[in-house]
């Protein structure tokens, strides 16, 4: 198996972190610079935006979260969203990864061919580099989890850190020390899945 497939294969959903991560801040914030501007994006439009939160901003986003979702969730089941934002609370930090929806916007008004297409590449630009960032954490034994409170947390979170309008939030991704390891993970067939031709 190549380094690479071992990489993949190391990168799980990690739920139960906590907060002593091998690597400083500042190693982390790089690992997450270098990754995203190696990850590519269509036209090498670069739609990414990154915002690293840390310990106490970490925690006020799940704050933020909770006092989101308490008048959306039925109160008998808040006790366990409380509990679910709580562990992700414990982790060390989380990256907010949004896209630069004026990018799309211009791209889509300069190639009006490919319009339709240049939301659709936006979030894929997205998903590859939050995979990719998960992936390179992994490899420095730091777990991760990836979540999707928006656009629930979206008003807030924008207020909090400043965020601008055009910058639109994708996704959550948690890190921190792995608390306990991933199960074993389930595959469908192969024949179901790949076809191979010559
Ligand atoms: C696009 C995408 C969206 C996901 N959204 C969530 C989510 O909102 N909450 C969550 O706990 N996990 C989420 N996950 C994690 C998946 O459930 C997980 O990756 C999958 O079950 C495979 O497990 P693994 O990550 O351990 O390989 C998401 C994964 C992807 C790729």
């Amino acid at each position: 198996m190549t380094q690479f497939v071992e990489a993949l294969k190391n990168r799980r959903s990690i739920y139960a972190l906590g907060n002593e991560v091998s690597l400083t801040e500042e190693e982390i914030t790089s690992l997450i610079k270098e990754v995203v501007k190696e990850s590519p994006t269509s036209f090498n439009s670069q739609t990414q935006r990154v915002v690293v939160l840390f310990d106490g901003a970490h925690k006020k986003l799940w704050d933020i979260t909770e006092e989101a979702l308490k008048p959306l969730t039925p109160e008998k089941a808040f006790p366990n969203t409380q509990a679910k934002l709580q562990s992700f609370a414990a982790g060390k930090g989380t990256i907010l990864f949004f896209e630069d929806m004026d990018i799309v916007k211009n791209l889509q008004e300069q190639f009006a061919l490919y319009a339709d297409n240049f939301p659709v590449w936006s979030e894929q630009a997205s998903g590859l580099t939050q995979a990719n960032v998960w992936t390179a954490l992994a490899e420095h034994n730091i777990g991760a989890n990836l979540q999707h409170y928006n656009p629930v947390i979206d008003e807030e979170v924008a207020k909090e850190w400043n965020i601008p309008a055009n910058w639109k939030l994708r996704g959550q991704l948690v890190f921190g020390s792995i608390g306990s390891q991933a199960p074993e993970k389930e595959y469908m067939n192969d024949e179901d899945r790949f076809f191979v031709y010559k």
